[in-house]
């Protein structure tokens, strides 16, 4: 048995103006984790590989499965880049504690385990960037135009600075920042969102054009500001990169309403994260008043909370 994981991620700052070439800030969620197992299957034909996914109980051969089905398309990606030769069958098994469709990073987390697990089985290690590579492989079924945030945030597992075609930098951080992570419980279909931002750019490139700039320079103050511990400066450009959001369209009433929960509890600052609609919300707070932002989003109707420290 060769287990492997992989964390959930968030992004803090940039997210869509990140696919238009703007930098953008994302972490990964080390206390949620999607892993994969690789195990012997004595009595299957030689060369025969299974996928396993109980949570969702789905069970297949790789040749069987649909080919737009991500496990199969990374098993087969990682398994041709390694030149594996599988000989007893093996079965790759995987499952997430990542919620799915919330902006938490599950699809390339689960991909980026499968990866790891393969690599460690085959006694064949791979080099991050080539880990990365893959997983955006994948990320590409999800939407058509990936700005391989997810994959890179995951794969290299640490705060990251990141402009899309571009060697991810790690990003300085001084001090300690708070986080309370809060699932709206509506879905986030991050390709449908990403399409309609698509369309909306398309009808109108000066106005996006000019939305995707202000926010590829608040995610750059930001960087001086996570530098320098500065938590006031970090969440006023965290408000500020909401109300960008909410003008490109991808926020909801529902959101609206917990940020301002959350601000009204005396977070340094709050917005979205990941694709938006619904998904996640993401607020910087003081660690002392956590437990009441936590309470207080909770009877808002959030469905999950996490407090994560980086
Ligand atoms: O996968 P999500 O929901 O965290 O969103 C990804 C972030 C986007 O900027 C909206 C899309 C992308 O490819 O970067």
């Amino acid at each position: 048995m060769t287990p492997a994981n992989a964390p959930g991620k968030f992004i803090l700052f940039g997210e869509h103006a990140v696919v238009y070439g703007q930098p953008a800030i994302a972490f990964p969620l080390r206390q949620l984790r999607a892993t994969a197992r690789i195990d012997i299957i004595p009595d299957a034909p030689r060369g025969h590989v299974r996928l396993h996914a109980p949570d969702i109980h789905y069970q297949a051969w790789l040749h069987e499965a649909n080919e737009e089905n991500p496990l199969r398309k990374i098993v087969q990606l990682t398994l041709d880049e390694i030149h594996a030769h599988i000989s007893p069958a093996i079965e790759v098994q995987v499952s997430s504690e990542i919620p799915v469709a919330s902006g938490l990073g599950s699809g390339a987390a689960v991909s980026t385990a499968i990866v790891r697990a393969l690599c460690q089985h085959f006694e064949q290690p791979l080099e991050l960037a080539r880990q990365s590579e893959l997983v955006y492989e994948v990320e590409k079924i999800h939407h058509g135009t990936p700005s391989g945030i997810d994959n890179t945030v995951i794969v290299y597992d640490q705060p990251i600075y990141y402009i899309r075609g571009r060697q991810p930098e790690h990003l300085a951080i001084s001090g300690e920042l708070t986080f309370i992570l809060a699932d709206t419980g509506l879905p986030s279909n991050t390709g449908q969102i990403v399409g309609n931002v698509r369309r909306a750019w398309e009808q109108d490139r000066s106005t996006f054009n000019t939305f995707f700039n202000e926010i590829g320079q608040i995610a750059e103050r930001a960087k001086f500001a996570t530098a320098a511990g500065d938590l006031k400066s970090i969440g006023k450009l965290m408000d500020e990169n909401q109300e960008l959001l909410e003008q490109i369209g991808v926020s909801s009433d529902t959101i609206s309403g917990l940020l301002k929960t959350a601000r009204d509890c005396g977070a340094y600052g709050a917005k979205l994260s990941g694709a938006g609609v619904g998904g996640i919300i993401i607020t910087l707070v003081q660690p002392s008043a956590s437990t009441t932002i936590v309470n207080a989003l909770r009877k808002a109707g959030v469905i999950w909370t996490g407090v994560t420290k980086v």
